[in-house]
């Protein structure tokens, strides 16, 4: 009877390790989900269940598995099986076309077959995969090594499995289909896409905490933490390109790797494109240049390698690099300047940004001429000066910025030291720096600059999109005292227009035709409008579905808006005191009065945990802490950031804080995920 009872358990285990694997997949590798977040949510639930009452039946590539490991002390060194080695860079077309005669002259060929591959921006990784010590005929992950110096690489597995998109297990029937033997090794990059470096920076910011400057820094950073419930928050993804057998290509061809590499549930990039002679080449990557700002990722150029695994091997390397590849990169986005001043931007908060006036440089097809010093401690940090010659590195669309000062023969230091100024230079109205903050802000009301920032982001695409109100048209609107503020907008007459420079008709009434459609967005984008600090797009969404109207959110109190998913003590504070302020409340009025959406679809909550307040501390495994947060709220609880006596469940993750300690001593209920989801679900 046990026995029988215990093979039931093996079996259901079993079962849903195979069905959460599957929809992983179809969730992070080909981005098509088939579940709900909350159906997926409920086969975890009863998998980690199942493993807590059985601890023996856990094994390392169970999809409970990713996230859990503890911090440790450092990374062990292991040599790769065979070099990791960089490539070569073409810059030009010339370059380009020189690596393709050599092939053909070294291989006596008369004809080529290429394989074009995105060069993605990240950091190289080699994936070894094993037999499963239980059913040798399937796959585990079993090591996972950085590139290292080519020859050894640091071992970095705890952290690779975090990333969902890795198969931390293949099943003996995906391997036969795909052609792979159960031990294999596959190289790739590791990326940050550029969403999760957005979400992770403004997080950063709520925080008060300084910000990565770019997806690859962050990427990196976060595979080489100590602690991979670091590595999980991160949201990483895991590209293949590379398969290897005893440390050599064996497929016949490496398009039929990645074919192979994607068959076996690997992510493969899927804009690689087979060509047959340089020509095809060429237009693959000039196709890409133009196209590489809309990827959800950063690539530097174009890899470039020979089809044929019989001819790469003919070909042979040089000593660092494969005669078979070649990197095509882009014009750099980077370049060497000189800062001929500093002068300071009022932002639509009042911040005082340092913008440093560059000697124009191209940098990627762009001539630059300003980048961002974004603060006065950034100023300090870089120790740049008046007259340096800097680097300047511009990124998808962001806005150049200085990150390094030379100091060489060719490059002597400059010697105008830079200040913040005491006043606007605006308008002249005083400049503060609240203590703990990094900016230094115009504290005038009514400056001007504020307001053209302000209008300028209410008309933007991602708020209320109102084509045509840009720099130009904002400008003399507000020169002019036509808009004093985001409400005048919708005063706005045919006759106003008709008096601004290059207006004609058409283009008034297109401006006019934009506005009264804007008036039909929903609340989030309002909210967003407003320009209420630190009220990004996610949290005015959050806050669109916790409220349901404005009038409901305007009443709320500190502590009630800090009920709503990612408002946290400074978001509250800074939406409480927005519309405590009678020229905003004044502002709403009219913009009520204009006939914009002042009411949205409500999130209906639960009520399996009203009146039930919970506190997280450490990392929970399967769910990040704003989703362990939005989950109990949507069950009506409520969630806070201090245990209290008045706590009633404490949930305790990975590395706890002292708030467990408090809960002991208190009596309160310490519970840990599955408990909690439990609760949740009810
Ligand atoms: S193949 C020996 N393919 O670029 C072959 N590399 O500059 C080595 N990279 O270290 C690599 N995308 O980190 C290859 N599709 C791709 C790539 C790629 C990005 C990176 C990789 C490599 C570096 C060389």
């Amino acid at each position: 009877m046990a026995t029988a009872a215990a093979k039931d358990i093996t079996r259901r285990i079993g079962e849903l390790r195979d069905q959460i694997r599957y929809h992983e997949h179809r969730y992070y590798v080909l981005d098509n989900p088939e579940l709900s977040d909350a159906d997926f949510d409920c086969l975890m639930q009863e998998l980690n269940k199942l493993e807590a009452e059985h601890p023996e039946l856990i094994t390392p590539d169970s999809p409970t598995q990713r996230v859990g490991g503890k911090p440790r002390e450092g990374f062990v060194k292991v040599p790769h099986s065979t070099p990791m080695l960089s490539l070569d860079n073409a810059y030009n077309e010339q370059e380009l076309r020189d690596w393709e005669r050599r092939v053909h002259e070294l291989s006596g060929r008369k004809t080529v077959d290429y394989v074009c591959e995105l060069k993605l921006d990240g950091l190289s990784m080699a994936l070894r995969y094993a037999p499963d010590p239980h059913d040798g005929g399937s796959s585990r992950l079993a090591q996972a090594l950085t590139r290292g110096d080519g020859s050894i690489g640091e071992e970095v597995t705890a952290n690779v499995k975090t990333i969902r998109s890795v198969p931390l297990f293949i099943p003996a029937a995906t391997l036969k289909k795909a052609g792979l033997a159960a031990e294999f090794e596959v190289r790739g990059e590791v990326i940050m896409p550029t969403k999760s470096f957005e979400r992770m920076n403004e997080e950063r910011e709520r925080q008060g905490l300084a910000k990565f400057a770019n997806p690859r820094n962050a990427g990196a950073g976060a595979v080489r933490v100590l602690d991979p419930n670091i590595t999980a928050q991160r949201r990483l993804d895991f590209y293949a390109y590379f398969l290897l057998t005893d440390g050599r290509a064996f497929l016949p061809r490496q398009s039929e790797a990645l074919e192979a590499l994607q068959a076996a549930g690997f992510k493969v990039n899927p804009n690689w494109r087979p060509a047959q002679n340089g020509e095809e080449v060429w237009k693959f990557i000039n196709s890409w240049e133009p196209k590489r700002d809309t990827l959800p990722y950063e690539i530097d150029g174009v890899v470039v390698k020979v089809d044929e695994t019989r001819l790469q091997r003919e070909l042979g390397y040089t000593g660092k690099a494969p005669r078979w590849a070649i990197a095509y990169k882009y014009a750099a986005r980077s370049g060497i300047t000189k800062i001929e001043d500093i002068r300071v931007q009022v932002g639509r908060t009042g911040k005082l940004t340092p913008v440093a006036w560059l000697q124009p440089v191209a940098i990627g097809g762009t001539t630059v001429t300003r980048a961002t010093l974004h603060n006065a401690d950034e100023i300090e940090r870089l120790g740049v000066k008046i007259g340096d010659w800097v680097e300047v590195e511009r990124g998808g669309d962001v806005i150049p910025k200085v990150t390094r000062v030379l100091d060489d023969q060719q490059h002597p230091r400059g010697d105008r030291q830079f200040h913040m100024p005491e006043r606007c230079p605006e308008c002249g109205g005083h400049v503060v720096r609240v203590e703990g903050e990094a900016d230094h802000r115009c504290v005038n009301a009514n400056c001007p600059a504020k307001l053209r920032e302000t209008i300028l982001h209410f008309a933007s695409r991602g708020v209320m999109n109102i084509e045509g109100m840009g720099d130009a048209l904002v400008n003399q609107l507000v020169e002019r005292g036509l808009v004093k503020s985001v409400a005048d907008i919708y005063q706005i007459t045919k006759q106003d227009l008709l008096g601004l420079e290059r207006m004609g008709d058409k283009s008034a009434q297109n401006v006019l035709d934009e506005i009264a459609n804007s008036r039909k967005l929903p609340l989030e984008r309002v909210i967003y409008g407003l320009g209420i600090r630190f009220v990004g797009e996610r949290t005015a969404e959050f806050l669109a579905q916790h409220f349901g109207s404005l009038d409901a959110m305007m009443q709320a109190s500190v502590e009630e808006l800090q009920e709503v998913n990612e408002v946290g003590p400074r978001v509250g504070q800074s939406i409480y005191e927005f519309f405590q302020e009678p020229k905003n409340r004044e502002l709403v009025k009219r913009l009520r009065e204009s006939g914009l959406t002042f009411t949205g679809k409500k999130r209906e909550k639960g009520t399996k945990l009203a009146g039930k307040t919970f506190v997280l501390t450490g990392s929970l495994a399967n769910h990040s802490r704003d989703e362990a947060k939005k989950m109990i709220e949507d069950a009506g609880g409520k969630v806070t950031s201090s245990v209290s006596k008045k706590t009633d469940y404490v949930v305790a993750g990975v590395e706890p804080g002292s708030k467990l300690d408090k809960a002991r001593d208190l009596g309160v209920n310490v519970i840990g995920e599955d408990e909690m989801l439990r609760l949740v679900r009810g």
